[in-house]
């Protein structure tokens, strides 16, 4: 299998292509990534020699067309991923995640090439912090953010290209990701780092806010299984039920790693924060046999403040960077 990964150098697309060349001799991986701020070649580094790397933009048509042409399967996670980022410009998601997507799918109808979407359940909106409900296939879309609301987008976008082109697709909607090579702009990267800094954890607003995290392996995993047996036209929601509020992620890592559990900074809430987010994942775990392996959120945390601990030189030049940016947002 010839298999294009878009976005391989960001945190989740270059745990995915670690994880093929671990799990998958037989498939041959051409990544293309622009690298921007969120990108790193570093990220790469321990699979450079069994990938073909392409520096470019998923906008460039010329470029993805040909890349696709020589594809039998083309797994899309490029995008700008980050809300803060998309209520200070908006711009570069619109471009990246709707422009971006529209030229993957123009180039697979063309040459007729498999074509997996990779999305988050932040399309859906947030439910109510005493909502006994969770997320479905079937819950309406209501983004919040310029982040959530361009992912939506790219995701009508998919829908409609199998309608009415007939393009090979699939997409999944997954929750909040956590494990080594996540940007330190992200909140558990960032508080992991701040205390590695010398500076303290920032929570915002109340910290009530709930996330469900899941394993970047276990996402992965479940992009597999999809690949594999999933239906083409079929939305899959990936979860495993991890839902925290952030105040408790927050005392976690400073048990973690030997701090005060007042240790920390509440700073200036985002806006329009999304109050909570849950997966019922069930369809995927009935009919496609996927069961998360990461189910002890500790253990999986524990193991990615030591993977930050082992990695400083792949963070630490990004940091003041992010923390500059933080700093002029008062968070
Ligand atoms: P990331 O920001 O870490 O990585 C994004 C990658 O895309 C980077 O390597 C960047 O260089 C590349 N990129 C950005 N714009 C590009 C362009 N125009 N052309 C080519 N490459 C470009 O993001 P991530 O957290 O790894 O997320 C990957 C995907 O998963 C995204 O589509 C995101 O919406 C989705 N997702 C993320 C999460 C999460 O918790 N991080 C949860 C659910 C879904
Ligand atoms: P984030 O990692 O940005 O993911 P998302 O916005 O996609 O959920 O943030 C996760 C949660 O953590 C979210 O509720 C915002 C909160 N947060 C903080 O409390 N402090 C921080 O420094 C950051 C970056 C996020």
């Amino acid at each position: 299998m010839r298999l294009l990964v878009t976005g391989g150098a960001g945190f989740i697309g270059s745990n995915f292509v670690h994880a093929t060349a671990r799990d998958r001799p037989g498939v041959r991986v051409t990544v293309l990534d622009a690298l921007t701020y969120a990108g790193s070649r570093f990220s790469l580094s321990a699979v450079e020699n069994s990938i073909e790397f392409v520096k470019g933009d998923i906008t460039d048509a010329g470029l993805v067309n040909r890349l696709v042409a020589e594809s039998d399967v083309v797994v899309h996670f490029a995008a700008e991923s980050h809300n803060d980022n998309s209520l200070t410009d908006p711009w570069p998601f619109l471009h990246t995640n709707i422009i971006g997507t529209y030229t993957l799918l123009q180039a697979v109808r063309k040459h007729c090439v498999r074509y997996h979407h990779v999305s988050t359940d932040e399309v859906y909106g947030d439910l109510a912090l005493d909502d006994p409900g969770k997320f479905t296939e079937d819950t309406p879309y209501n983004p919040s953010s310029p982040y959530s609301s361009t992912k939506g987008a790219s995701d009508m976008l998919v829908r409609a290209w199998v309608r009415s082109f007939g393009v090979q697709a699939t997409l999944s909607n997954c929750s909040n990701n956590y494990g080594p090579y996540q940007h330190v702009e992200k909140f558990i990267p960032r508080q992991i780092t701040n205390i590695l800094s010398g500076a303290r954890p920032k929570l915002y607003g109340t910290g009530k806010n709930v996330r469900d995290w899941i394993h970047v392996e276990d996402h992965n995993a479940a992009v597999w299984r999809i690949l594999e047996s999933g239906e083409i036209g079929r939305t899959y929601l990936i979860g495993a039920d991890g839902e925290l509020d952030n105040a408790s992620v927050v005392g976690m890592i400073l048990e973690l790693m030997a701090k005060d559990p007042d240790d920390f900074e509440h700073v200036t809430d985002r806006a329009g924060h999304d109050l909570r987010y849950a997966i019922d994942s069930s369809t995927l775990r009935d009919e496609l046999d996927w069961q998360p392996r990461y189910t002890d959120f500790r253990e999986g945390l524990l193991a990615t403040i030591d993977w930050y601990r082992e990695n400083r030189a792949w963070w630490e030049s990004n940091k003041d960077a992010v923390e500059a940016r933080y700093q002029a947002q008062g968070a």
